[in-house]
């Protein structure tokens, strides 16, 4: 497929949901590419790696067979696929559910209801799977887009349909009845043998990664405050280390750094300034190793 088989390979969709996060990621852990416009494979200019941009369903088969060691892809595809690849981590974006949905004038309320009907679905892996844990004899029908128009066609009774938002469902007044598979993106690896200098170039990937995860995790927090209040203030923080406290040019005042989880960053915040902190700024964090 290409000259250079030394790099390592990983498989991205082409224009998509997940495209844009994912490069953003890329770039977020400093890889650097050069333009995407019409191109299946794009070397990156600082890092032994090249991506392979291509359909969504065709990347879990892709790092199955090794031609990709590594694939960003939905975990809905990869289990649609039943491909034999490794799941490393979920990313935390591209969250959705595949899920049963039916027209909110049929009636059913339950999976039962559908013994005998048609389902319309892009899944019918998972889809006939699920009936068939439960002993609903179903039809599923293959459809490859705009699955969620069947019912309205009268090709399909339900649906079973990646859903994210809702918008969709709604839409086309269908209401969910079941989910299926609950997902999100996620990063998968071949289970064929992968050369050593590759693994290297994986663990250096995956280190960098965590550590990115793990900044945005957490904020930075500096602020002002007087001396006789820090014992207070640092019980108010939920700081992963002991906070750092320094003396200020003034009398009587401190100033306490400390790196805090940014959910709890309002919180936090508001609770300070009552104690008595002032001049409370928080920053990104660019990256963290703990
Ligand atoms: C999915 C799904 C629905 C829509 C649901 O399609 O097939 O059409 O998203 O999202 P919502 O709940 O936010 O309205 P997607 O855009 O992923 O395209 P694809 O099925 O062609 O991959
Ligand atoms: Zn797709």
């Amino acid at each position: 497929m290409d000259q250079n088989d030394s790099s390592l390979r990983i498989a991205i969709q082409k224009g998509g949901r997940l495209s844009e996060k994912t490069l953003l990621l890329l770039e977020n852990i400093g890889l650097e590419f050069d333009s995407y416009k019409n191109r299946i494979l794009v070397r990156c200019r600082n890092y032994d790696v090249e991506l392979l941009l291509i359909r969504d369903d065709d990347i879990p088969e892709y790092v199955q067979d090794g031609i990709c060691e590594l694939g960003f892809v939905g975990h809905n595809v990869t289990a649609e696929s039943k491909a034999d690849v490794t799941s490393l981590r979920g990313l935390g974006f591209g969250k959705c559910r595949l899920s049963i949905a039916v027209p909110k004038t049929s009636g059913i309320t339950s999976l039962k209801d559908l013994d005998g009907s048609r389902i319309a679905t892009s899944y019918p892996v998972l889809t006939r799977e699920h009936f068939e844990r439960q002993d609903i004899h179903v039809k599923t029908i293959e459809i490859s887009g705009a699955v969620e128009i069947a019912p309205t066609l009268n090709v399909a009774d339900a649906i079973s349909d990646i859903v994210s938002t809702g918008g969709t469902l709604k839409t086309n007044g269908l209401v969910e009845l079941e989910t299926i598979l609950e997902s999100q993106a996620e990063l998968i690896q071949t289970n064929r043998p992968i050369p050593q200098h590759k693994k290297d170039l994986i663990h250096k990937f995956l280190m960098r990664m965590g550590a990115r995860q793990q900044a945005e995790k957490s904020r930075y927090i500096m602020m002002n405050a007087p001396s006789d209040s820090v014992k207070h203030l640092c019980d108010i923080l939920p700081s992963l280390k002991s906070p750092t406290v320094l003396p200020l040019a003034e009398n009587d005042m401190v100033a306490i750094h400390s790196v805090i989880p940014t959910h709890q960053f309002w919180e936090v915040m508001e609770e300070l300034k009552n104690a008595g902190a002032t001049g409370i700024v928080i920053l990104p964090i660019e990256n963290m190793i703990v």
